[in-house]
């Protein structure tokens, strides 16, 4: 098990999925399914405030699930996958308001905690992974990068083009979140006390991927 937490835009999932190549592992991203959770809540909740048993229902009984694609594990709902819908900008509106529920936090740990007992091993990522749900994990990265620099791949990977206007407002956007995930009550986002740090705004990609995975083979005895 490999945790890779940091803020919004960080780079955690490409990197972990990455990583998780190298090694052989699975993937799973642990945001996709608290964006699957803020996807039913917005389709099928009834309006006014937020009802988390409710929604945690109708995603029961709706099917919110994750499939594993022979790589990584992907959100589907309603046996279709979701995985663009979950990326909508109205999800990313909503979905730091959602997971800062302890009702809905409990559900998706205890789906994520399900699945690594299924015994194959995971490269995680999130923002709680290696200090709430999986503290056990044999190496934790907390994964960073300047405010530019996030916002700036936030907006390639949605195919705009870069401008300072986009880039100012991608920017706000990016630290309101980073704000609401670490100032709520449960499960902040946080670095983990035995957390390495990784700084990835001067790295390549694929310099980051490599030098997770090192550290990866190191702790797990593949060399
Ligand atoms: O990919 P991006 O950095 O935009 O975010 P994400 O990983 O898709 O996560 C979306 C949101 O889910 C975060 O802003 C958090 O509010 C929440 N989240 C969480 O609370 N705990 C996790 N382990 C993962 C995500």
């Amino acid at each position: 098990m490999i945790a890779i937490d940091g803020p919004a835009a960080s780079g955690k999932s490409s990197t972990a999925r990455a990583v998780a190549e190298r090694l052989g592992f699975a993937h799973l991203d642990s945001g996709a399914l608290y964006r699957g959770v803020t996807l039913v809540a917005i389709r099928h909740a009834v309006p006014g405030p937020l009802d988390p048993a409710r929604v945690l229902r109708e995603a029961e009984t709706r099917g919110l699930q994750l499939q594993f694609d022979g790589r990584s594990y992907a959100v589907y709902l309603g046996g279709a996958s979701a995985d663009e819908a979950i990326r909508s900008p109205e999800v990313t509106a909503r979905v730091s308001a959602v997971s800062a529920v302890p009702e809905i936090r409990e559900w998706v740990t205890e789906r994520l905690r399900r699945l690594a007992r299924a015994g194959q091993s995971l490269v995680v990522d999130g923002r709680d992974i290696g200090t709430v749900v999986f503290p056990e994990a044999v190496l934790k990265i907390f994964l960073t990068a300047s405010p530019r620099t996030r916002a700036g791949r936030r907006i390639t990977q949605r195919g705009q083009a870069v401008d300072q206007a986009l880039l100012d407002r991608e920017a706000v956007d990016l630290a309101a979140r980073d704000q609401a995930d670490s100032a709520r009550a449960v499960a902040p986002l946080r670095q983990a006390p035995d957390a390495i740090p990784l700084d990835g705004t001067d790295l390549s990609f694929e310099d980051q991927v490599a030098r997770i995975s090192a550290l990866a083979r190191e702790r797990l005895g593949l060399d």
